[in-house]
């Protein structure tokens, strides 16, 4: 067996996915605003820490949840030396903490892996009982477009698209990631396979692994405030990007701010 069936593909997510730019830092100037040293971070479905560990590090507590033993093993020995820090398996749907929470987080479009409505309301539901009252939570969504989703196959995929690049962590050869999309109209869900490639020196493909299919459901703007406030949040702001102050529509990101209503 090769080198990228062997890996743990938690550890080539942990390689391959970057900061959105300005990310961090929007999200701990809000901790700078919201976090007291009585209160912590939540950021749900956390991943291998690529968040949670960074507000630590800023000296935040923060206790991330996180579905996938894998995900967690890696957030736990990178975040080893960290005492700010928790990593909890849970469920975004069903968790019990039994505790408050002075700001949430969803970064990295994790709550689109709740692929009905219900799911995602009883999700906003269970992080607004973790809040304190008026305490921010933040969603982090992609926007697709619609004329984007209406050009997928329903029942075969995409060609595989090179999206970017990076280096294996532990041999340090050049990894290539490819998407494939496919889309049900009736689910509203985008179907993504990505797969990773090693290329050896002479450019040409060692190696491929294709994971599992990742299912997203595609949110609208109208139907995310809606289901916000019905969740119990009010709206404080609609992004495009972390960066910018730029329109709500000019970019494929959908940054929601809202906050706990009393
Ligand atoms: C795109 S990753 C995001 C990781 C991390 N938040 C980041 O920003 O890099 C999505 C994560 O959602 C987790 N996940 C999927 N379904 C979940 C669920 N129902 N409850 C908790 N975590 C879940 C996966 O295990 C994975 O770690």
């Amino acid at each position: 067996m090769t080198q990228l069936y062997q890996d743990n593909l938690a550890q080539l997510y942990d390689a391959a996915v970057p900061d959105w730019p300005g990310e961090i830092d929007f999200y701990r100037n809000l901790a700078q605003e919201d976090v007291d040293e009585h209160h912590s971070i939540l950021e749900i479905a956390s991943g291998t820490g690529r968040v949670a560990i960074k507000l630590a590090q800023a000296g935040f507590q923060v206790v991330g949840i996180d579905l996938s033993q894998d995900m967690l093993s890696i957030a736990r020995a990178k975040s080893a030396s960290l005492k700010n820090v928790t990593f909890v398996q849970a469920d975004m749907r069903s968790f019990d903490l039994n505790r408050d929470f002075a700001l949430a987080l969803v970064p990295a479009y994790s709550f689109q892996l709740l692929l009905t409505e219900k799911a995602q309301k009883t999700c906003l539901e269970k992080i607004s009982k973790h809040l304190i009252p008026r305490a921010r939570l933040v969603l982090h969504l992609e926007r697709q477009d619609p004329d984007w989703l209406a050009s997928l196959p329903s029942d075969s995929y995409t060609p595989f698209e090179a999206s970017g690049e990076t280096t294996h962590p532990h041999t340090s050869q050049l990894i290539r990631v490819s998407y494939a999309w496919s889309f049900d109209q009736a689910l509203q869900s985008v179907a993504v396979i990505i797969r990773y490639e090693t290329i050896d020196p002479s450019g040409r493909v060692s190696e491929r692994v294709d994971r599992e299919p990742l299912r997203m459901h595609c949110t609208s703007a109208r139907r995310l405030e809606s289901l916000l406030v019905r969740a119990g949040f009010e709206i404080e702001e609609r992004r495009s990007d972390f960066a910018s102050d730029s329109a709500p529509d000019a970019s494929d990101e959908m940054i929601w701010i809202a906050r706990k209503r009393p």
